[in-house]
């Protein structure tokens, strides 16, 4: 099966959250898998600079933008069995210092800079040695490209045009632009519609995704069900209701060969749920490089995220007020949103011998906080997926959670069996019910042998992607054999005949 993948982010070469790593790791295990896969991807800046095996191919792509023609030079590497990566160079577009923005702005030019990348996933076919069979798109900047898609076959050049598949990420980013910009999408005005790519006046590429592709999926089966209602459906429940029986939830996966403790070149001590000694090290060099108090038996909670309202930080910041009166330490790494940096800013200035916080992006130190807590913090008020418990499981790290989307459908509470247990749920969003979920927690941790056997199932707990890329494989599959997708298309196709 041929397979051509289209994204903003993809780690190593650019990422802002888990976007990047769960397309790294689609592309790399559906290629192990034996699929072929092309990821297109634009050519961020330094990425030349960083990684000699990106090499020019000679093939220049052009598209065309409202009344302009602009033209994509494509750049590739292998970095894994059956995958591509096909890099798309535009200076003015993709030579900036941020990907979406700079200076919590976004840039004034993203639907003309998005559209461009998703009209070269749509042209860039045609100088491919091989045909995509599915053309799989991830979040609001490729969204789009359904509806391209759908228009370019309307015009002959696709005889048998591929399947495609849009995944949603992140309902709270639409890519909503104004309608002033529709003429650079070279679609007619029968897609700016209610049931297309119009909302409320303004021209919304997530919402084309939705309705043109011939599948949807989400990246957890809860936030499937919870983006059908008004509370987290961002305005779209409606359309997405109209989907449903086209609507996937499949649980991201986690690259264990990038997520471990035994061979990890972020951690100095190696460990396994038999041998935690090692951990335990991680957590004193933590203590000690951020100039906390060395002490094994203080619990140490942490918490690595995007300062954003959906991340629940403000709940966390009030909790903490409250639950640091109690010997414990609390780590958090993280950037973005400038009120949340004062408020947990705050909260360290308080209590400035139990709390470290810094604020940046750093991967590896992403890697050692997951390693040296005893407790993983993730108040979040939605979660599509998310990814950072998922690792905290296998680094023997107990995530507290609240049960919305992925954090519901990965973390198991002790209230759904004792024995099953891997960490602390809690269902109310609010500040009170963040603060006795800490309080379990100093409570577990009281216990060596009760915390001992959460880690050790929590460490057992399989999530790898071999099994996730499976289940998209299967979708796949099922995507290509019909199920249905043959009659919307040809039905949507009808329609558009009509009305022609
Ligand atoms: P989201 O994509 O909504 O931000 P996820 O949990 O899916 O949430 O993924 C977040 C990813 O980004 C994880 O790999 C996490 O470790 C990483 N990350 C977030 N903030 C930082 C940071 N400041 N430094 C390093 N890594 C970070
Ligand atoms: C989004 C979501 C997060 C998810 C990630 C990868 O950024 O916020 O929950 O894990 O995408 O799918």
């Amino acid at each position: 099966m041929n397979i051509l993948i289209g994204s903003s982010e993809v780690q190593p070469y650019s990422k802002t959250g888990g976007l990047a790593d769960m397309v790294a790791a689609l592309g790399k295990y559906l290629g192990i898998a034996g699929a072929r896969v092309g990821v297109v991807t634009p050519l961020y800046r330094g990425l030349l600079e960083e990684y000699d095996d990106i090499r020019r191919t000679g093939r220049v792509v052009d598209v065309v933008l409202g009344e302009r023609h602009e033209k994509g030079a494509i750049y590739e590497c292998e970095p894994s069995a059956n995958l591509a990566i096909y890099f798309v160079e535009h200076v003015h577009f993709f030579q900036r210092r941020g990907i979406y923005g700079e200076h919590s702005a976004d840039y004034a030019d993203n639907a003309e800079r998005f559209l461009f990348l998703s009209k070269v996933l749509l042209n860039l076919p045609q100088h491919l040695p091989w045909r995509p069979d599915i053309v799989h798109v991830h979040d609001w900047p490729v969204a789009i490209f359904p509806a391209l898609l759908r228009h370019e076959f309307g015009k002959g050049t696709y005889p048998s045009p591929p399947r495609t598949l849009c995944t949603i990420h992140n309902l709270a980013y639409q890519g909503l632009f104004p309608a002033t910009q529709l003429p650079l999408t070279n679609l007619p005005l029968d897609y700016f519609t209610p049931t297309g790519l119009e909302y409320y006046g303004k021209m919304n590429f997530l919402k084309a995704g939705i309705a043109y592709a011939d599948h949807v999926s989400t990246v957890s089966p809860s936030y499937a069900e919870e983006i059908l209602t008004a509370e987290f459906g961002c305005g779209l429940e409606g359309i997405l209701g109209e989907r449903r029986d086209q609507l996937t939830g499949i649980l991201n996966g986690v690259d264990y060969a990038e997520w471990n403790t035994t061979d990890n070149p972020h951690l100095e001590s190696a460990y396994t749920a038999d041998r935690i000694s090692g951990k335990t090290r991680e957590k004193k060099r933590l203590q000690r490089d951020l100039g906390l108090s060395v002490d094994a038996k203080t619990p140490l909670f942490g918490i690595i995220s995007r300062l954003v309202e959906q991340k629940g930080i403000a709940l966390l910041a009030e909790a903490l007020q409250q639950s640091l009166r109690h010997p414990m330490q609390f780590v958090l790494l993280g950037s973005g949103n400038p009120d949340l940096k004062v408020m947990i800013q705050e909260v360290a200035r308080r209590f400035p011998d139990q709390v470290r916080v810094k604020i940046g992006y750093d991967p590896g130190l992403a890697h050692r906080i997951e390693a040296a807590c005893d407790f993983y913090l993730m108040p979040s008020r939605f979660e599509p997926c998310g990814l950072n418990q998922l690792y905290s499981l296998r680094y023997g790290t107990i995530p507290v959670v609240h049960a919305a989307g992925g954090l519901r459908d990965s973390v198991a509470d002790e209230s759904e069996g004792a024995d099953e247990a891997t960490g602390i749920k809690f269902t109310e969003f609010t500040s009170a019910a963040v603060l006795e979920a800490i309080y379990r927690a100093l409570s577990i941790f009281k216990k060596p042998e009760l915390l001992h056997a959460y880690q050790k199932r929590g460490m057992a707990r399989d999530f790898s992607w071999e099994r996730t890329a499976e289940a998209y494989l299967d979708f796949y599959r099922r995507i290509l054999g019909g199920d249905g997708a043959d009659s919307v298309w040809y039905f949507r196709w009808g329609l558009f005949l009509v009305g022609n």
